[in-house]
């Protein structure tokens, strides 16, 4: 008999206990910095120094990370379940916690691309992006992030991903932003959906889920044991 299919959603929450903050909670990245000046287009055309630094740092800290129970449990999961992840983040903890299929809808933090043609994606060597490191066309490189006003490429894919879920679970994400957080719109109705996160996400707008009101941790935990 062929595995049932558990689709997750990750967001920032799930890696928050590895160290990593969030963006919008208090203390969150986004109250440290202002998205127009980091993390837009027009960031990189004016400041690309100041847009470098900060994925820089990022980069830096997540070689000093290490992924936590959540995204162990998730790729346990693998054993008994076709497990499909979809993330919004850009870390690569799924991955390192051993889970085998991991789509980035926002991109990669190790990865930097080409800034005249984004199929240029190259993985960089250590955690520092350089101005002056040109991809194989000339052009300065650019961190392999989807920022605020560029397309979400991987989003038909997500979508219809989402489509073929048996079980649906969300995890960590304050589903603020679009096009991810309508990705839920594409599962077939009937399909039992999770939510895991500490605060209940005020832009939830679920017809029907069970909230595990739980850390990504003690609350994937729960999942698997009282749930699944
Ligand atoms: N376990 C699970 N969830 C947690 C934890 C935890 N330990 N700590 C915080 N959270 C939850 C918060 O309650 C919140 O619902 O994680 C969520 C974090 O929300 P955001 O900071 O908005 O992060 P996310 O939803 O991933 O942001 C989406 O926004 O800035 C962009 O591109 C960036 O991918 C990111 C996107």
């Amino acid at each position: 008999m062929s595995k049932k299919r558990i689709v997750v959603l990750t967001g920032a929450g799930v890696s928050a206990e590895s160290g990593i903050k969030t963006f919008r909670d208090s203390g969150g990245l986004w109250e440290e910095y202002d998205i127009m000046d980091v993390a837009t287009p027009e960031a990189w055309e004016r400041n690309r120094d100041l847009v470098m630094e900060f994925y820089n740092q990022r980069r830096k800290q997540l070689y000093e990370v290490e992924p936590n129970a959540a995204h162990y449990a998730l790729a346990e999961l693998e054993k008994d379940y076709d497990v499909r992840i979809i993330t919004q983040n850009v870390d690569d903890l799924h991955e390192r916690a051993g889970s085998t299929h991991v789509m980035h809808l926002h991109g990669e933090m190790k990865k930097v691309r080409s800034s005249v043609d984004e199929n240029l994606v190259y993985t960089l060597d250590g955690w520092e992006l350089k101005p002056g490191d040109q991809c194989e066309k000339g052009s300065q490189l650019r961190p392999h992030i989807v920022w605020f006003g560029e397309p979400v490429h991987m989003i038909p894919a997500a979508a219809e991903l989402s489509a073929t879920a048996d079980i649906y679970v969300i995890i960590g994400t304050s589903l603020n932003v679009y096009p991810a957080a309508g990705l839920v719109d594409y599962v077939r109705p009937g399909t039992p959906v999770y939510l895991i996160d500490p605060a209940k996400p005020g832009a939830i707008h679920i017809p029907k889920f069970t909230f595990i009101q739980e850390k990504a941790s003690t609350g994937t935990k729960k999942l698997v044991e009282e749930y699944l």
